[in-house]
């Protein structure tokens, strides 16, 4: 018997059968590329940046488009990030073919290292870096020798805000002076951290100001979910009522990660004919097997801090947190205490503050938290 694949993803994007909406995103992303210019946005954990970049390069595919992707929020240093860079060129292009011999021989004074990843089996290019002076000069040499293949490069860097922690005091402009030269080779910059990343996009004295056109990636249209939703499960054979899809997205607030994982548990509990009480059930299971961490969670939170993320969950959004009717309601205490936990509870991330919208409000980042806080 064939395997039914469900059609909800909650890891990796697989191709635009399975992903929603998007479209004006998508366009002005290769629309930036198509111009040669780098585009920056940042949004919210879990809302499907990476997704987005993958679907663009997807798109990119067709166009005779060399992408690479790399994702920097595990690197600590220029160095961890100059290797990762020259080892994702190096997996561009197979070794075999010239352009892969024509790289090894253009970064040979750099002593490359190949070895074998012991988990992954991939081959992995590492640089042999020690002076600093060498980053300002290796980050421009790479991309000086993609700049000048045949064919446009895309390079899209996830968690940029990364490079902020780097102990180096000039990175930002090392790498604006490497990029700004470049003709045919345009970059995505993309982060979850807001703060971070309006730093080095918005601040007026560093230099990657002004430097990007910038994209809004905000939740999906709840109109646009709701049809995809509808569409993947008939294309199964099964059918939804209304109040079923409009309780999900209520429940997970249109959260993408929350809305395909709660999709993701419905759809693999086989209902045909899925009704508001499989919503329940499906949200039930997923609420217990999590239990454990909200436990934990708690344990790391001081008493004032849960009880303010407590207030906001049951809240749902919150726009005037200092407000009396709100302290008063959650006995919280005074608008300073309320300030102290929120700045703990933002830098945790498990709190979210949409500054980006006409009308901020806060929300808890995670959504099943939220709602096993409601329920408990
Ligand atoms: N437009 C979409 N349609 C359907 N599924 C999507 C869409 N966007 C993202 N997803 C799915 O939602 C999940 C979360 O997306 P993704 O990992 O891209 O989010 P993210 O913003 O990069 O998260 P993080 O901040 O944790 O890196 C993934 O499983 C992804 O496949
Ligand atoms: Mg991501």
């Amino acid at each position: 018997m064939k395997t039914e694949i469900n059609p909800f993803l909650i890891q990796q994007y697989q191709s635009p059968a399975y992903f929603c909406d998007r479209i004006s995103e998508t366009n002005t992303l290769l629309e930036n590329i198509q111009n040669n210019s780098n585009t920056a946005f940042f949004a919210q954990r879990r809302i499907g940046k990476t997704a987005l970049i993958q679907h663009v390069f997807h798109q990119l595919a067709k166009k005779k488009t060399m992408t690479i992707y790399i994702d920097i929020y595990a690197t600590q240093n220029l160095k961890a990030f100059t290797n990762q860079l020259a080892n994702s060129i190096y997996n561009l292009y197979p070794v075999n073919k010239s352009l892969g011999k024509r790289f090894l021989e253009a970064i040979k004074l750099l002593r490359p290292i190949i070895s074998l990843d012991e988990i992954t089996g991939n081959a992995e290019l590492s640089l042999d870096i020690t002076q600093p002076k060498q980053f300002e000069k290796t980050i421009p040499q790479l991309l000086q020798f993609l700049d000048q293949q045949p064919t446009r490069t895309v390079i899209a860097i996830d968690e940029f805000q990364q490079i902020l922690e780097y102990p180096e005091q000039n990175v930002e402009a090392i790498l604006r002076t490497a990029i700004a030269p470049l003709k045919q080779t345009s970059f995505i910059f993309c982060g979850s951290n807001q703060a971070m990343m309006q730093t080095i996009f918005n601040a007026a004295k560093r230099p990657f100001y002004a430097s990007t056109k910038n994209i809004n990636l905000h939740k999906i249209d709840s109109g646009l979910y709701t049809q995809f939703i509808r569409k993947k499960i008939k294309e199964h054979q099964r059918t939804i009522s209304d109040v079923a899809v409009e309780q999900i997205l209520i429940l997970t607030q249109s959260h993408t990660y929350y809305t395909q994982c709660l999709c993701n548990t419905i759809f693999a509990s086989n209902i045909k004919n899925i009704e508001l009480e499989h919503v329940y059930q499906a949200l039930n299971k997923i609420l217990s097997q999590n239990e454990g961490s909200y436990y934990q969670y708690r344990q790391l939170l001081t008493s004032a801090q849960w009880q303010l993320l407590r207030a906001i969950a049951l809240e749902g959004t919150v726009d005037k947190p200092y407000a009396q009717q709100f302290i008063y309601r959650h006995q919280l205490g005074t608008p300073a205490n309320v300030k102290r936990s929120l700045e703990a509870l933002i830098q945790k991330e498990m709190v979210y503050q949409n500054t980006n919208l006409k009308s901020p409000y806060l929300e808890v980042y995670d959504k099943f938290l939220m709602l096993w806080m409601q329920h408990k």
